[in-house]
């Protein structure tokens, strides 16, 4: 299913013809299915390998990409894919599930995770799928979205700001990767508004 489309004009490398190509295209959002996931894997590596965006210190692997996906699934949360409508490629992906899982009382509270592929990163792609998972986290009555974004990433962190999220905690040498101490931010965005009841 689609859920919201945005004309972007994307800059691809063509490896065929080792260059740039600009082009006017739509980034589709739609629903992930299990095909996706080896293009979601080549994203997520390629994150891991390059940069502290993940704490993770080794390549994630399919199987470990199935489980993430079912346990996803099975949960009621969703992951979208932004694709290239011209190519059908997957340009980046967006989820959420629990945060602080083991205890209820944190219910109406999700963590979310976004990544973008290298090439078409800053063009758009990134805030397509993160306004996209708003609704979603709403229909299904959550009142707070979080992310975790290494503290060094300022790319991330001005990227949620300017989706609304707001900087409220700081954890200073948290994370350990590439041989340094990592700080880690928090920061929410409420889906609806502050002090907005629930049962
Ligand atoms: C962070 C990320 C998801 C943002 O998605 P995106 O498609 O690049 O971002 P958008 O084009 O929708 O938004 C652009 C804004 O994001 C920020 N941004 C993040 N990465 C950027 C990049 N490589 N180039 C330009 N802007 C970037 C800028 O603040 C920019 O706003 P500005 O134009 O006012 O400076 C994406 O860059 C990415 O996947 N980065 C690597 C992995 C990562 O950091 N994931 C998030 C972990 S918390």
């Amino acid at each position: 299913m689609s859920v919201g489309g945005k004309s972007v004009e994307l800059v691809f490398f063509d490896e065929g013809n080792s260059r740039d190509i600009r082009m006017k295209t739509i980034a589709t959002v739609r629903e992930a299915v299990e095909s996706d996931l080896p293009a979601l894997l080549a994203i997520y590596n390629e994150v891991i390998a390059t940069s502290t965006a993940v704490y993770a210190l080794e390549p994630s692997t399919t199987e470990d990409r199935r489980t993430w996906f079912s346990s996803r699934c099975a949960s009621g949360f969703p992951v979208l894919v932004a694709t290239n409508s011209v190519s059908n490629g997957i340009l980046g992906f967006a989820s959420f599930g629990d945060w602080r899982g083991a205890w209820p009382g944190y219910r109406y509270t999700v963590e979310h995770t976004v990544h973008v592929r290298h090439d078409v990163r800053g063009q758009g792609v990134g805030s397509t799928l993160v306004e996209a998972l708003f609704p979603r986290a709403i229909a299904l009555s959550k009142h707070v979205m979080i992310g975790g974004i290494d503290a060094a990433n300022e790319a991330s962190i001005r990227f949620h700001e300017r989706l609304g999220f707001e900087r409220v905690a700081y954890f200073r040498e948290v994370g350990h990767k590439f041989g340094r101490w990592l700080d880690l931010v928090f920061m929410q965005r409420f889906l609806d508004a502050p002090g907005a009841p629930r049962k």
